[in-house]
């Protein structure tokens, strides 16, 4: 795990343990990092980015507390600590001292083009602190610091990822070949799961509406509702098209948990109607997510067990880490300690 191996390549991504992770989370991200890891030809590593939570307001024993329960979510969706190191970001202290070498070769004007900059001080605008302007720097510094070749994303972490590319690729212009510049993986379904109750928006556990979400660790009751109460439209025929956001989001769902394509979904629901429909992805979601549930209700109470598996996690990552980082000082022209 240490050195990439021949022909391995390094994956890298992290969450925001900001409270409930949504089928969003699992769909776009978590699911692919299950799928990346149980492939030979990758090295994974996966972070609880939990210093990048507090660019927006935490409340002290909520944080810690999420913060548990997301790595603890993380063993649960079937990541392998043995295969794959998982660690708290705030442990490994070289994420902040390279996003601040790396704030220094990042431009204002790129970091204000940022659309979640912008929609996040539009959301919070008694507190647009500099950590939510720098937000994406720190980005680059977690995904930089492992070398990593592909970085498992929703869509929208599209652009942030632009940006670490091009901040690998301006300090490697400048110095010499230091930072991989990495590659998205983006699914090609599920990147973008919209709200259920306005396909127009981003599927987001801050919605207000609890019916527009679903968490992963819902009932299968609450998931059942949720999926019948999804806005639609009044056609009433189950195929992917223009003007019919609602359905083109569940018939994603669908298929990126079933496997099936929209021309095999179109068939099985063909004369029914969305009730129907409705019923069978909720069902399908129910099932996809009932053992990462039952994983994380047995796994949250065994305290120990996680600590030791995050304080593992922060030995390996740290041992990598460093090498980058301190690569990085001596190219700047530092004196190394
Ligand atoms: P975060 O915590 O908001 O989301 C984690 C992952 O879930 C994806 N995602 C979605 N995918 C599809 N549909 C949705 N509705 C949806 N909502 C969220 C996100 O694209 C993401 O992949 N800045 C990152 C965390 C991060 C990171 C990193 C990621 C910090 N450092 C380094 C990769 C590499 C974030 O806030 O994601």
């Amino acid at each position: 795990m240490e050195n990439n191996q021949v022909n391995k390549k390094r994956v890298f991504s992290a969450i925001q343990p900001s409270g409930m992770l949504t089928l969003g989370n699992y769909l776009g991200a978590l699911k692919n990092w299950t799928a990346i890891q149980n492939d030979d030809r990758f090295d994974c590593l996966y972070a609880v980015a939990d210093l990048h939570a507090i660019t927006v307001r935490q409340e002290p024993a909520k944080l810690r507390e999420q913060i548990r329960s997301t790595f603890a979510l993380l063993i649960a969706i079937g990541l392998d600590p043995d295969r794959s190191p998982i660690f708290l970001q705030s442990h490994v202290p070289y994420h902040a001292q390279l996003a601040w070498l790396l704030n220094c070769y990042t431009q204002f004007g790129e970091l204000s083009r940022m659309t979640q900059f912008k929609d996040k001080s539009a959301k919070h605008a008694d507190n647009i602190n500099a950590g939510l302007f720098t937000y994406p720097t720190l980005m680059a510094a977690d995904i930089l610091l492992y070398q990593s070749d592909l970085v498992p994303i929703g869509q929208d972490q599209k652009q942030h990822l632009e940006l670490a590319r091009n901040i690998a690729e301006r300090f490697n212009a400048l110095y010499s070949p230091t930072f991989v510049v990495p590659d998205p993986y983006i699914p090609k379904i599920g990147a973008r799961v919209m709200s259920l109750q306005d396909p127009c928006k981003k599927m987001s556990k801050s919605d207000e509406n609890v019916n527009a979400w679903v968490a992963i660790l819902d009932k299968p009751e609450d998931i059942m509702r949720k999926f019948k109460r999804a806005v639609t439209d009044s056609e009433a025929r189950v195929v992917y098209g223009d003007g019919k956001d609602g359905i083109n989001n569940l018939m994603s769902i669908y298929s990126a948990v079933t496997g099936m394509t929209m021309e095999q979904i179109a068939a099985e629901f063909d004369g029914k109607g969305y009730g129907d429909f409705k019923t069978a992805v909720g069902e399908a979601v129910v099932e996809q997510l009932r053992p990462v549930r039952e994983r994380y209700e047995s796994i949250i109470k065994e305290k120990d067990y996680l600590e030791q598996l995050y304080k593992q996690g922060a030995e390996t990552a740290n041992r990598i880490a460093a090498k980058t980082f301190f690569k990085a000082m001596k190219k700047i022209g530092y004196v190394l300690p």
